[in-house]
């Protein structure tokens, strides 16, 4: 337990850590990479260019501030933070490294503002802090090693399947190479894949959604084809369309994340998804269809256009088989969608539709897709009257928030 001094401390320098938080935790990555060039087997070098992992970083360092006294409130968000690293293989040994390099950052950034006590009260809250995750992590491993078919670290698995499912984006069917069991998962969730490239200094770690049901002896991860060879993500997801064959070899981690359907529900259930943002959407629909056929879905998918729209001849085959709606936006039809009807609304999903076609007063609301995209989905639904227990969301990449 930290004493009242300290907590007094730690609150009070929570407004010079807004103003200075990204900063800090900048020179916190660059030294950090300096002492331990290791760690970028760990950590995601887009994220790290863009700053994402900065902005997502320093979020939490400032709600762990300001709730150091009651981290209990925070606990969902070390939740869904924790799932991450378990799936990475982040270990106790790592947070040290993180706290000596956070702290180094703080002193060159506030230079002579950090004396020696702010130091030591952010020595023992990051102490404290670390903690929490290292405890709730301890937990997660141990049930991802636990459970039936469950293993620890990173598994070899044999790519059997590849399927091209859009001009962008293609499915891996991924069985273990030991032929054992596999764990189940929850519709929603993730793996990662620790890919090694040749040429390349340093592992890259991606995750990656599961798109088919759980309860299969295969892991089904559908990846979008990214732009540009010469950034990170478009190097690995290229490289997975390219390089990566039918019979070769991938190191997966268990599957993880707090992102899943409520398969205990029977309420109304409506899965939205820009993009390829539809994977883990479709994995639910699977879900739903196998356990729940008789609970009403509505699945709506938005797309540029009928060349970039994946898994869509099996989304039409379950929802005819199950109670689906399925609805299919397009905002750039081409002249063959027009032919052949293959969508069903030209343009955007907007509140006024959603406020004619679904059951806004007791759905629950499922979404995974571009920033853009989601912002106006969570606006609509949010004017729509939607309570926040029934608004459920993913983000791909580092969270980011959904206001404004
Ligand atoms: C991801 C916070 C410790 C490695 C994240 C995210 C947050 C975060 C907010 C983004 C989560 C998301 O995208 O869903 C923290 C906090 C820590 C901590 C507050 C300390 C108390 C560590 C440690 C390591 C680590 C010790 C390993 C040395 C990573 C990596 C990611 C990540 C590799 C994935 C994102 C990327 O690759 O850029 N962490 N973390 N974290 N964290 Fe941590």
């Amino acid at each position: 337990m930290l004493d009242q001094k300290t907590i007094e401390i730690i609150k009070s320098t929570v407004p010079v850590l807004e103003v200075h938080g990204e900063q800090i935790t900048t020179v916190f990555y660059k030294t950090m990479f300096e002492n331990h060039p290791e760690l970028l087997n760990i950590f995601n070098h887009a994220n790290q260019k863009q700053g994402r992992q900065q902005r997502a970083l320093a979020g939490t360092v400032y709600a762990a501030a300001k709730y150091i006294d009651n981290l209990e409130a925070i606990l969902p968000v070390v939740n869904q933070i924790a799932h991450k690293h378990r799936s990475l293989g982040i270990l106790p040994e790592h947070y040290p490294i993180v706290g000596k390099h956070l702290l180094i950052a703080i002193k060159e950034v506030l230079g002579d503002a950090a004396t020696d006590e702010i130091i030591n009260a952010w020595a023992e809250a990051y102490g404290v802090i670390a903690d929490a995750f290292i405890s709730v992590e301890a937990e997660m491993y141990d049930a991802a090693a636990n459970q039936r078919g469950g293993w620890d670290g990173f598994r070899p698995f044999i790519v059997e399947k590849k399927v091209e499912e859009s001009e962008v984006i293609t499915s891996f069917y991924l069985k273990p190479v030991d032929g054992k069991a596999i764990a189940s998962f929850k519709p929603g969730q993730y793996i990662s894949i620790k890919l090694e490239i040749e040429g390349e200094e340093f592992t890259h770690i991606r995750q990656y959604s599961l798109s088919d049901a759980p309860g299969k002896d295969y892991y089904r991860i559908s990846v979008k084809k990214e732009a540009g060879m010469e950034t990170p993500d478009g190097k690995v997801s290229n490289y997975l369309h390219n390089t990566v064959e039918e019979g070769e070899v991938l190191q997966i981690s268990a599957p993880a994340g707090d992102f899943f359907l409520d398969t205990e529900k029977n309420t109304p259930v409506v899965l939205l998804s820009g993009g390829v943002g539809l994977t883990p959407m479709v994995s639910m629909l699977n879900t739903v269809a196998e356990l729940q056929p008789e609970k009403e879905v509505t699945f709506i998918h938005a797309a540029q256009n009928g060349k970039v729209h994946a898994l869509k001849d099996e989304v039409a085959a379950t929802a005819a088989k199950a109670k689906v709606k399925s609805v299919v936006f397009y905002d750039q039809p081409t002249e063959e969608d027009r032919e052949n009807n293959s969508f069903d609304v030209e343009g955007y999903v907007t509140k006024e539709w959603l406020k004619e076609n679904v059951n806004v007063e007791q759905a629950d609301f499922y979404f995974c897709g571009p920033v853009s995209f989601m912002k106006a989905i969570n606006a609509a639904l949010k004017d729509l009257g939607v309570t926040e227990d029934r608004i459920h969301f993913e983000f791909f990449g580092p969270m980011a928030s959904l206001e404004a």
